[in-house]
């Protein structure tokens, strides 16, 4: 079969090659791939500036954002052949801690977790998968042309519940939600704010094109401009940061209303040095009780909640979020970026 690998740590080895077939392990299901997202990580990965490959290999097979079709299912799994499943990416340390022990995994305490197609575990990026059945998750049929975004989705699902227990810490009833970036987890974010009855503010640079149209479509307000114009007219309750932009990072975080949450998603890079008056953030943020959580990951409880969100979403705008399809082969085109990208899936024959 063949499969999409890197050499991590070393920049620009991505390569197609050709490799055995996986064979179930007792329990685990046997996966047809269908599509695969490709995302940021994926990208740093690829720059060898991030992930790890299995012990005792050179080469990790990428891919965490899965989607396939069941070939085989052990009996007692609770799934059949023709199943439209999805692969969860974390596995718990072994030790465990005492998050991975309670199934809380993507809270992981001691950083020795495993993640398929980033760190320590291959990915989803080959022709055929398995995965033990506990960590796939059954998806509607009628979701076959979306669900690679299940994955982020469920990234989404874990920050919005974070950002709910931290609201529940008081009287919390937010009404207005910004959402700063407008690719896949800052779109998915405004979905989920949506459906939650808010009203969703979403932030991008870009001023035309799929972006602003699939924000419209959803019913919230699109702004090319900067997060102060937004918030001098009324400061949002929440803030859901998806570029892990160092300065939005932190323009973020002086911007909410009383009470106000801030929720960093994004992973922003190392190294870039800003002069900021960080008493001025502290005081505002000691005198407005306000939280700034990052959030990363997800647990079988969020994938459920993703789940739940993309079934209740309007297919015709989830697809809009995919704007390339690029079969595998021609993987380089996939990682190349146009400027109207929001998701580009690679796609198996
Ligand atoms: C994935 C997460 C993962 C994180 C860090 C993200 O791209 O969606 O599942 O935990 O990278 O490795």
């Amino acid at each position: 079969m063949h499969a999409l690998t890197v050499l991590p740590s070393r920049a620009d080895s991505a390569a197609v090659i050709e490799t055995p077939e996986p064979e179930p392990a007792d329990g685990e299901l046997l996966v047809d791939a269908i599509a695969v997202g490709i995302c940021g990580t994926d990208k740093e990965i690829i720059a060898g500036a991030y992930g790890s490959a299995p012990p005792g290999r050179d080469r990790l097979i990428l891919g965490h954002e899965s989607l396939g079709r069941v070939r085989a299912a052990p009996p007692g799994s609770g799934f059949t052949p023709g199943d439209l499943v999805v692969g969860v990416v974390r596995r718990p340390d072994p030790v465990p801690c005492g998050a991975c022990a309670h199934g809380e995994f993507d809270m992981c305490r001691n950083g020795r977790y495993t993640e398929r197609g980033i760190t320590g575990l291959d990915g989803y990026a080959s022709q055929v998968w398995c995965v033990e059945a506990e960590y796939a998750v059954r998806l509607d049929p009628r979701l076959e042309s979306v669900g690679t975004l299940l994955e982020p989705a469920s990234v989404v699902a874990k920050a919005w519940e974070q950002i709910e227990r931290v609201g529940q810490r008081s009287w919390f009833s937010p009404k207005r939600v910004l959402v700063i970036g407008a690719g896949s987890i800052g779109l998915l974010a405004a979905l989920l704010g949506v459906q939650r009855g808010l009203a969703v503010q979403v932030l991008d640079h870009v001023t035309d094109g799929p972006k602003p149209e699939a924000v419209a479509a959803l019913g919230a307000s699109y702004y090319s401009g900067g997060i102060g114009e937004i918030t001098a007219r009324a400061r949002p309750d929440i803030i859901i940061e998806a570029t892990g932009v160092s300065h939005l990072v932190f323009e973020a975080m002086a911007s909410t209303a009383h009470y106000g949450i801030v929720c960093l998603t994004g992973v922003s890079p190392v190294g870039r040095h800003l002069t900021v008056d960080l008493g001025a953030v502290g005081r505002d943020m000691v005198l407005e009780n306000d939280v700034v959580i990052g959030s990363v990951n997800a647990n079988l409880r969020h994938y459920a909640a993703a789940a739940d969100a993309l079934t209740a979403a309007d297919l015709a705008w989830l697809e809009r979020l995919i704007t390339r399809r690029v079969p595998l082969e021609r993987f380089h085109e996939a990682l190349r970026p146009r400027p109207d990208d929001i998701k580009v899936v690679l796609t198996f024959p």
